[in-house]
């Protein structure tokens, strides 16, 4: 009975690790990450956790449209995010890159919600 226990418990521990690792790391493709880089964003953000920017995760969780996100990018709110500095407009992104970047944003809220 007590090798069961302890058989389950290792069990149920391996499996909820493997699940953790899967919710916690985000994979960013290819094409994204040379526009992320190309732009410097990644100099802020990270995909998943807190930078001097929010992660992008995080940013998904407000359920922008792509649009929006958009505006953001050229236009930042920094009151969306008091604890935070105020980040500078990026204006040299052009419209059809930051639209990509903004539907990579909003693909993490569905994959890890
Ligand atoms: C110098 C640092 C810095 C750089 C570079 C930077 N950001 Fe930010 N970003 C921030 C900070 C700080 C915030 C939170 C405060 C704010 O929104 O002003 C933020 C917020 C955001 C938000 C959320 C806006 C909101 O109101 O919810 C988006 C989206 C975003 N950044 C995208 C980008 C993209 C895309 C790039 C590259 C083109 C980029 N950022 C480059 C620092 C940066």
């Amino acid at each position: 009975m007590k090798t069961l226990s302890v058989l389950i418990i290792g069990l149920v521990f391996t499996i909820s690790q493997a699940w953790a690792q899967q919710q916690h790391s985000v994979k960013i493709p290819d094409d994204i990450q040379k526009l992320l880089q190309q732009y410097a964003c990644l100099a802020c953000h990270k995909a998943d956790a807190k930078l001097i920017g929010p992660g992008y995760i995080d940013v998904s969780k407000k359920k922008y449209t792509e649009k929006q996100i958009v505006e953001l990018i050229y236009t930042p709110k920094p009151s969306n995010w008091p604890s935070y500095p105020p980040m500078a407009p990026m204006k040299h992104v052009p419209e059809k890159d930051a639209l990509k970047i903004a539907a990579w944003i909003n693909s993490l809220a569905k994959k890890h919600s």
